[in-house]
């Protein structure tokens, strides 16, 4: 198996920094190396670094069957992921391993042959991927000796640090816009952390904790998706290992993921490689697809134009966790959908509900506001002749229906409320026959 070796020096903080095969980090633009840190852009270029590895040696089969044989959670690919071996000791919320339905029935309804799956992440510790990219960077604060944890959110993922820093024994402090689902207030509270409400759009709460991070007032503060991002972002890799191994170790044909920074499509797509170099899956063409919500569509927008550059834009959708107006890795998201022969499409907030209510419908999951973004897309996409229906293909759920209510509430009601007697159920019209 190959091994990447990196030239890092090995001084004693370098050594004390326990990461397992995380070697370095590297810069995705000019290259150059750094040694583990909490440090997300290139000294040199500015460009965002990610985990560089020493990949497991040994053979694929033997590589296969220590995953197998490992935890029912993401843990099952320590060796492919920058923390400790004896990661699954230590007290993290143990997110992943969550279903891959096959959805017969919303197949069906789209006119896909070739196999259709939906990839239920609400079946996480907190009810959305981003359980993923939190256990992943509280393994790197806890490295880095950072004793509070942060965030800007669009609510998802302010949960999940609440519930990771509660589980790990961390102090938490997480941003999020003022004006989020009470779902997603509640959920980002319980948990005991401090959560604070920003007057502004996400974009706003991003700016704001860049400015507190380099303020002695933000010292000591581990920002999952600010400086533990290259840490951070791994996590979205599993989703790629969970797929492959649960298609039976394949690569899927197509793959449809929702956008907001793009971080989660842009670490699928290193995952699915990296499958490939090890010799996990059979190398062959697939196809990333990105979604967005019209009333935030930098990315497809920018896919549409046929521009490199992502354009910023101020939110306006129900989709509020898919809400970032400026996303970091937009312009990674443009080159990943033009190379594998994708799209980046989106879709308006009527779009999103009939969405999430059609994959309730047909096949009982009850997605947010963001599974009815991928929903609605790959219908849009099945329809524009740009995702081919007769060959296999994943949609992601990332998070849970019950955080976003509101946005079916209206049209989700009690069919009929009647007196507690026969008569009035016979006089209501749903007797059966
Ligand atoms: C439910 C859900 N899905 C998808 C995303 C998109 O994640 P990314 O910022 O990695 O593109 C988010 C981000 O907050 C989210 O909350
Ligand atoms: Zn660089």
């Amino acid at each position: 198996m190959a091994v990447q070796t990196v030239a890092v020096s090995t001084d004693s903080s370098a050594e004390a920094v326990d990461l397992g095969p995380a070697a370095a980090l590297s810069c995705r633009e000019c290259g150059e190396r750094f040694e583990l840190g909490p440090i997300f852009a290139c000294a040199s270029c500015f460009g965002p670094l990610e985990v560089a590895y020493d990949l497991p040696s040994g053979s694929p089969e033997e590589l296969k069957k220590r995953i197998e044989g490992g935890p029912d959670n993401i843990w099952r690919y320590a060796p492919l992921l920058p923390v400790p071996a004896d990661v699954a000791d230590k007290p993290n919320i143990n997110p992943g391993f969550t279903k891959l339905v096959k959805a017969d029935n919303l197949a069906r309804e789209l006119g896909v042959t070739g196999g259709l799956y939906v990839k239920d992440d609400s079946g996480n510790p907190t009810h959305s991927f981003k359980d993923r990219v939190v256990a992943i960077a509280v393994e790197a604060a806890r490295a880095f000796g950072f004793t509070t944890l942060s965030c800007s959110s669009t609510g998802n993922l302010a949960g999940a640090v609440g519930a990771a820093a509660a589980r790990a024994g961390f102090r938490s402090c997480v941003f999020i816009p003022h004006d989020l689902e009470q779902g997603k207030v509640v959920m980002a509270a319980v948990y005991g952390g401090e959560l604070v409400g920003i007057e502004g759009n996400y974009d706003d709460v991003n700016r704001f904790c860049s400015e507190l991070i380099g303020d002695p007032l933000g010292e000591g503060w581990g920002f999952v998706n600010v400086n533990l991002r290259p840490y951070y972002g791994e996590g979205s890799k599993t989703l790629a290992y969970e797929i492959c191994e649960q298609l039976g170790w394949q690569l899927p044909d197509q793959i449809v993921i929702p956008i907001a920074s793009g971080s989660q499509l842009t670490k699928i797509d290193k995952g699915l490689q990296e499958l490939i170099k090890l010799g996990l899956v059979e190398d062959k063409p697939y196809k990333i697809f990105g979604a967005q919500a019209e009333g935030c569509s930098p990315v497809s927008t920018a896919f549409k134009a046929g521009h490199d550059i992502v354009r910023p834009q101020k939110p306006n959708t129900i989709a509020k966790s898919l809400a970032i107006g400026n996303p970091a890795d937009g312009p990674y998201v443009l080159d990943i959908a033009r190379r594998t022969g994708g799209a980046v499409e989106d879709v308006d907030d009527e779009q999103v509900v009939d969405a999430i209510k059609l994959l309730a419908r047909t096949e009982g999951i009850f997605a947010e506001t963001a599974g009815g973004v991928t929903v609605g897309v790959t219908k849009k996409l099945i329809e524009a002749g740009l995702l081919d229906p007769a060959l296999t293909t994943v949609v992601l759920n990332t998070g849970d229906g019950l955080k976003t209510l509101d946005a079916v509430a209206a049209t989700s009601q009690a069919t009929a409320t009647i007196r507690p007697s026969l008569d009035a159920f016979r006089a209501a019209g749903l007797a059966a026959g």
